[in-house]
């Protein structure tokens, strides 16, 4: 059975007083929802502070990418261990932003998945397309060549570590993120249905267990059309996720609703 997931990416966006005032009022509300994981993202300069709150609550917490080395002569990066010293559990990659703002390619997604399970964080990995790709009719193309750039550098070994640590995929179509866009509830299914198969022809109980969620203008009021198709396991939210009433009306919906692909095993 597959629990729903809601991870939210606050961005570069927060101080510390800030910070507090959010996280106080996200542990409040989610205090008693049960059923599903909760996650929050936060800039690394943060990620003390998130433990010093989070710590015995909930919600866990990770970061926004991380370098595929241990540890070397790497100005400004970020290592595994680093972020699993702060307590982190997982970790976002690929996501749009790092591939469109700072370069980041397949190559280094696939890199970074790698460094990420070896140091024992559970990856996120965000794939979609371009609103160009998506009106050229090539949604389906791009998700698995971004897919395929990863699954395929990871040995069985890897991939079994990967599923241990419960990887997640994240299907956020650049298009609607930041933009008030949502995909509708059905395109969504039909990607993340895409995606599930394409694990499937390399390991079928692994498409079964892994955790497709979904990213791009997620909002309190259309979460739960789009949890509640079969594929979809929960959200990435940007914006809505720095409002502590919409995330964590958001984590209710996804407290709440069963997908039917969560009870069928
Ligand atoms: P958004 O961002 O919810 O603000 O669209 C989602 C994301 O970039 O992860």
């Amino acid at each position: 059975m597959r629990r729903n997931l809601v991870v939210g990416n606050w961005k570069m966006h927060g101080d510390i007083k800030s910070n507090q005032i959010l996280l106080e009022s996200i542990i409040e509300g989610l205090r008693d929802f049960k059923n599903a994981d909760y996650v929050v993202c936060v800039p690394n300069p943060y990620l003390f502070q998130a433990r010093s709150l989070l710590t015995n609550t909930n919600i866990a917490w990770g970061g926004q990418n991380v370098n595929q080395h241990e540890q070397g002569a790497f100005t400004g990066a970020v290592a595994p261990h680093m972020l699993t010293d702060l307590g982190c559990t997982y970790v976002l990659l690929g996501h749009s932003e790092r591939r469109n703002l700072f370069y980041e390619t397949n190559l280094t997604a696939a890199a970074r998945f790698d460094g990420a399970i070896k140091g024992g964080l559970t990856p996120i990995l965000c794939v979609g397309e371009t609103l160009a790709e998506h009106e050229a009719g090539l949604t389906e193309v791009i998700v698995a060549s971004q897919m395929d750039a990863v699954m395929a550098t990871l040995g069985e070994q890897e991939f079994a570590k990967a599923m241990q640590l419960n990887m997640v995929f994240a299907y956020e179509p650049v298009w609607a993120i930041g933009t008030g866009k949502t995909a509708s509830p059905e395109q969504a299914q039909l990607v993340h249905q895409f995606i599930r198969n394409r694990i499937a022809r390399r390991n079928a109980d692994a498409a079964a267990k892994v955790r497709i969620i979904y990213g791009g203008s997620v909002k309190a009021k259309n979460a739960a059309e789009l949890f509640a198709m079969p594929d979809v396991d929960g959200g990435l939210i940007g914006g809505a996720s720095l409002r502590a009433d919409e995330f964590v009306a958001i984590c209710q919906v996804a407290n709440n609703v069963t997908s039917s692909a969560c009870l069928t095993e």
